[in-house]
């Protein structure tokens, strides 16, 4: 399916379609969303069929705003008001307890939902447009790797959407840092552009460290997760005629060189991977980033593309 342009037809287009309950493939900063009407029970079960995704995987839920974000909690805590100042619109979804209207199957039957304000000017004018906050896990097949281009949105996922927004190369590249605030002690669920670090400044306290307890819910802590098609390995230094990504000089045809920034390293991995899977290479190799806070998000994403 050829992308739509995101301009106002675009966007008033995708707004219809998503207020009469079909899918929609929108951008975001982090990476691009397979996008429904969180109010509505039928369309946000389209999104898990869609993915071939389990029932009880909980979506997060985009907002266009703090207004918007109000409606779907159920509990606002002074410290939301807190991160939303410095990180929204951003990369860092907040989960809270749900408030009753938002459907159960949004937040796979948990009493929590998790929320954000996305930083992209498409994803804005949609939710804006729909006038309704928007259910949108990322828009790949279960435990695939997440798309950051419209044209790595894979067809399964854009045979079940009625359009795909063209919103650019995202800029952020991985999925947003999941916080969890609904337990009293703030806690990290999945590691993103927003660090520990950052976090811990805005709130003034730390952070609980380690995995959440054994129970706890969040399918982005599937030890196996974010995997490209072509198996890979982490290595500390690509050996020539080794296909896959080093931080020094390519050498072989299929080795890319990849920055040595964190950050941008991030905005470059989804993209370089989905393009080794068309390849249809027998193994990929990736080059080891340093065990540092700095490269937490990317190290966390590369070891569950290994399993
Ligand atoms: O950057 C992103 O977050 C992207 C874009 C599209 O916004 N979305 C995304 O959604 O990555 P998804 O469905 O692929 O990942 C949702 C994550 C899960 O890994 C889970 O950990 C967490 O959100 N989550 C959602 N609801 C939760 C809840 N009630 N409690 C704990 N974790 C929850
Ligand atoms: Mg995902």
């Amino acid at each position: 399916m050829k992308p739509t342009p995101a301009d106002w037809q675009g966007i008033q287009s995708a707004a219809e379609a998503l207020r009469a309950g079909k899918l929609v493939v929108m951008p975001t900063e982090t990476v691009y969303g397979l996008a429904a009407d969180a109010l509505n029970e039928e369309a946000v079960r389209a999104i898990f069929r869609a993915k071939g995704r389990p029932e009880n995987n909980p979506l997060i839920v985009h907002a266009c705003g703090l207004e918007d974000v109000r409606t779907v909690v159920g509990h606002w805590p002074h410290e939301l008001s807190t991160l939303a100042e410095r990180f929204w619109p951003g990369p860092l979804t907040v989960v809270l307890p749900k408030a009753s209207l938002v459907p159960e199957l949004v937040t796979g039957g948990l009493p929590t939902i998790a929320v954000r304000v996305p930083d992209h000017p498409v994803a804005l004018a949609l939710i804006r447009a729909a006038g309704r906050p928007l259910a949108a896990p990322s828009a790949n097949l279960f435990s695939r790797v997440s798309p950051t281009r419209a044209s790595d949105v894979d067809p399964e996922i854009a045979r079940h959407a009625a359009l795909i927004l063209e919103g650019g190369a995202c800029q952020v590249g991985l999925e947003s840092t999941v916080l969890d605030l609904s337990e009293g002690e703030p806690r990290v669920l999945r590691p993103g552009a927003v660090s520990r670090a950052m976090l811990q400044a805005a709130l003034g306290r730390p952070l609980v460290g380690g995995p959440p307890p054994v129970g706890h819910r969040s399918p982005g802590l599937y030890p196996r997760h974010y995997s490209p098609r072509t198996p890979l390995a982490l290595v500390d230094t690509l050996v020539e005629q080794q296909p896959g990504l080093t931080f020094g000089v390519a050498a072989g045809p299929h080795q890319l060189t990849m920055p040595s920034d964190p950050v941008r390293y991030g905005a470059e991995l989804y993209a370089a991977l989905a393009h080794y899977d068309r390849l249809g290479l027998e193994r990929l190799y990736v080059e080891s980033p340093p065990d540092e806070p700095a490269w937490e998000a990317v190290l966390d994403r590369l070891k569950r593309a290994v399993g």
